[in-house]
């Protein structure tokens, strides 16, 4: 199975002209490359400039950082999934931490948020993850909190029979994502655990199997110690993602743990 890397650019780089320089880096990088997809999300503002450096048949591809839940309407300042796929955008991640730390996202409008894009034909990457607090109290904790944020995010899911095959889950322990205060990536073995967890109940809950992502301060030292494991479909890596150096040894690495 291919490995799935997904770059959160997050609120950066700051000038276009930057952004279009990292990704045909990325996709000089990725030439040939297949054994690995790679999705670029960039800011909103720069999708539609980059949208047409990308071709559909390259292994790189572009996603967005977040969506609204209505197609079109008085919704000052939101994006909707139709826009999206206007651009020829496949992925969304929906439920970032930062968001829902930040912009105080909601499950429920994660929720929302998540059926619509799939409605419109987009690939969903939700994030789940717990934070210190609840890792600190141990594995049961940190299941239990996993499995109702899955549950609340992914209500009604089954209702959207064709398309629940293209969600996949991104899990990042809040505490282990890079700009946290206490911040170092989790144990592989800690992130196989739970992600096994999130695929059994998944398959449980909505008969289906989704590919499960680890991120957390996810970069060219340790990713393969996570990818190693057949169960971990990929990672979700942000700060290392806008460093040159750090996306040539993350795509040399990944490429050679796909299979
Ligand atoms: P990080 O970010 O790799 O910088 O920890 C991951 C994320 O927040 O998605």
């Amino acid at each position: 199975m291919k490995k799935l890397i997904i770059f959160n650019w997050k609120m950066a780089p700051q000038l276009l002209g930057e952004a279009k320089r990292l990704l045909a880096y990325n996709l000089r990088r990725m030439t040939n490359n297949k054994n690995t997809e790679i999705i670029v999300c960039p800011p909103f503002i720069y999708l539609s400039g980059l949208s047409s450096v990308v071709s559909r048949r390259s292994s790189v591809k572009l996603g967005a950082q977040n969506v609204f839940w209505e197609s079109s309407g008085a919704y000052t300042g939101e994006i909707s999934p139709t826009m999206l796929k206007d651009l020829d955008i496949e992925y969304v991640i929906i439920g970032h931490s930062e968001r829902r730390k930040y912009l105080n996202e909601t499950d429920e409008m994660i929720n929302k948020k998540i059926l619509a894009s799939l409605k419109a034909g987009l690939k969903v990457i939700l994030c789940v993850g717990e934070d210190l607090a609840i890792r600190r109290r141990g594995k049961k904790a940190v299941e239990n909190f996993i499995e109702k944020q899955l549950e609340k995010d992914l209500r009604g899911l089954s209702k959207v029979k064709s398309q629940k095959s293209k969600v996949i889950v991104a899990y990042e322990p809040v505490w282990a994502i890079s700009t946290s205060k206490s911040s170092h990536s989790d144990t592989p073995e800690d992130a196989l655990e739970i992600i096994k967890y999130i695929k059994s109940l998944v398959i449980s809950q909505w008969s289906v199997v989704i590919p499960v992502l680890y991120g957390g301060s996810a970069d060219s030292k340790n990713i393969a110690d996570f990818l190693k494991y057949k169960e971990i479909n990929g990672a979700l890596v942000g700060q290392a993602s806008l460093k040159i150096g750090e996306v040539r040894k993350i795509i040399e690495i990944v490429s050679s743990c796909g299979s």
